[in-house]
């Protein structure tokens, strides 16, 4: 099953009278069960790749398709739908809401894709029991360490079940240790939960976790590399 197929895929912001092509027809797939990292130059047109592939940023032209669904020719409706219900974001900065514990900020993203009540409740403690942090439950962000944001931020992320999981230097804010664990637990969402992800990265030693590793320079995807996955 492929979960991301992106071709030919462009994109030109406005900048003024200029018009930055920050994508110039990169091409990219990634199946069920795999993790591809995504390695360029700072300005090279990752994070544009990712919100494009994240249905949050519409390319100016090419192919997209989330999951067996083409998404570039729907509505505001439909893709928040496919938001919703097929990926799941990572960011650097985790992005967790403060005032909210550790089991609230899981069971408020599935508020936000439809689970309600008892039945987001269930789900919330079984994704924060599965990354490891179920004795934080009650926890506010600001007594967790970075690596158990992270971790919240990864359940947030599984909520609902998504196929696709993206993430935009998910481990540049933790130490190696704890980035290494990190990706650990993203390498086990592949082999185990046979999710497909990509995971923007700028560090090597995270390498060893993918099953590839693409370069893009200058807005296209230059060159592909196959690795051993661990
Ligand atoms: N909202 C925007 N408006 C104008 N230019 C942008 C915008 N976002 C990104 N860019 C430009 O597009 C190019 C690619 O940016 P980006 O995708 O953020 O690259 P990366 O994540 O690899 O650093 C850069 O030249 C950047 O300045
Ligand atoms: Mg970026």
């Amino acid at each position: 099953m492929r979960v991301l197929e992106a071709r030919d895929v462009t994109k030109s912001y406005r900048d003024g009278r200029d018009a930055i092509q920050a994508l110039k027809g990169a091409s990219l797939s990634v199946e069920a069960g795999e993790v591809v990292i995504l390695n360029g130059p700072s300005g090279s047109g990752k994070t544009t790749f990712l919100s494009i592939a994240g249905c949050i940023l519409a390319p100016t032209s090419g192919q997209v398709m989330v999951n067996g669904t083409s998404v570039t020719s729907l509505g505001g409706r439909d893709l928040a739908r496919i938001r919703r219900h097929a990926i799941g974001f990572v960011f650097q900065h985790f992005n967790l809401f403060p005032a909210l514990t550790v089991l609230e900020n899981v069971q408020f993203a599935l508020n936000m894709k439809g689970v309600r009540n008892r039945a987001a409740r269930i789900e919330a403690e079984e994704l924060v029991i599965a990354v490891g942090l179920e004795d934080k439950r009650h926890a506010l962000p600001r007594d967790l360490s970075g690596g158990q944001k992270q971790r919240v931020a990864i359940a947030r992320a599984l909520c609902g079940n998504p196929a696709l999981i993206l993430a935009d230097e998910p481990t540049s804010s933790l130490d190696s240790e704890i980035g290494g664990r990190v990706m650990a637990m993203f390498r086990d969402l592949a082999t185990r939960r046979d999710k497909g992800l990509l995971i923007v990265t700028h560090d090597p030693a995270l390498h060893a976790i993918a099953d590839r590793v693409v370069e893009i320079r200058d807005g296209r995807i230059v060159a592909e590399s196959k690795e051993e996955p661990l």
